[in-house]
């Protein structure tokens, strides 16, 4: 049996639970694939959502234990772009300058150029008012399949539906088949070309960004009935 929290409400064992899920629930998936230093990643994609959006942030609990989570945003202007967050989270863990990181961001400022030179978009947050809100998911290898993923988008869009989001955005790399199908099981289409991701490899090759859009539930119209 699974519940969903929001981050917000969770017991601080659940809290605690977090941060291991967060280092295992990349394993097995090309999402994995970043410079792979698990603080200043968490610094990017979890500790934001920790810190802005605590309601937002959805633990899926599966006896009395964190096997997932959904880190979303309303997309409020409060909230960091990811490119800041990259930026911070470079200087702050000096991530150029280690033996262990410096070989990754090397390789995306030489991707980046190359794309440049070739006039070939590169990986970007979307930013776009029709689709405010985004999400991450992740779950731990034996929580996948299960039906908890399920849960826990259904939380997130019924939270979307409260608020009156007018849409959600989410990038995922266009190898990561299973995640594609998942999405659009839950109602997301692509948007625009998939894109080179600097830096990020998977089993040796370049990986490439699709970003996918959901469109929110109809505002209600004034006299109580809806929009035809
Ligand atoms: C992407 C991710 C969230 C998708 O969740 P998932 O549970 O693996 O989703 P799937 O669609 O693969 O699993 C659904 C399958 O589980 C099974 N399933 C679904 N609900 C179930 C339930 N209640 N009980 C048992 N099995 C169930 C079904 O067989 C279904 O297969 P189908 O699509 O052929 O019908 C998950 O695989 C994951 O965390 N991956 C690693 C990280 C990642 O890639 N994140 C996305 C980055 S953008």
């Amino acid at each position: 049996m699974t519940t969903v929290v929001a981050y917000a409400d969770a017991a601080p064992h659940l809290r605690d639970g977090l941060q291991d899920v967060f280092t295992r629930a990349s394993e097995g998936s090309p999402a994995g694939a970043l410079w792979g230093d698990a603080p200043s990643e968490a610094a990017v994609y979890l500790d934001p959502y920790i810190d802005h959006e605590p309601e937002s942030l959805l633990l899926a609990v599966t006896d009395g234990a964190v096997v997932g989570y959904l880190a979303g945003s309303l997309g409020t202007a409060s909230f960091p772009s990811e490119s800041e967050l990259i930026d911070a989270a470079m200087r702050e863990h000096q991530l150029f300058r280690r033996r262990d990181t410096r070989a990754f961001f090397t390789r995306a400022m030489r991707d980046a150029a190359g794309a440049w030179l070739r006039r070939r978009p590169t990986a970007r947050e979307l930013d776009d008012p029709r689709w405010p809100a985004h999400l991450h998911i992740d779950l731990v290898p034996e929580a996948r399949g299960t039906g908890v993923g399920d849960a826990l988008m259904e939380a997130w869009h019924a939270r979307l539906e409260a608020a009156g989001a007018p849409g959600c955005f989410l990038q995922t790399q266009v190898e990561n088949e299973r995640a594609r199908r998942f999405f659009a099981r839950h109602g997301y289409v692509d948007h625009g070309p998939a894109v080179l991701i600097p830096g990020v490899r998977h089993r040796g090759e370049i990986t490439y960004q699709q970003t996918m859009v959901r469109d929110g539930a109809p505002a209600p119209h004034p006299d109580g009935g809806s929009h035809p």
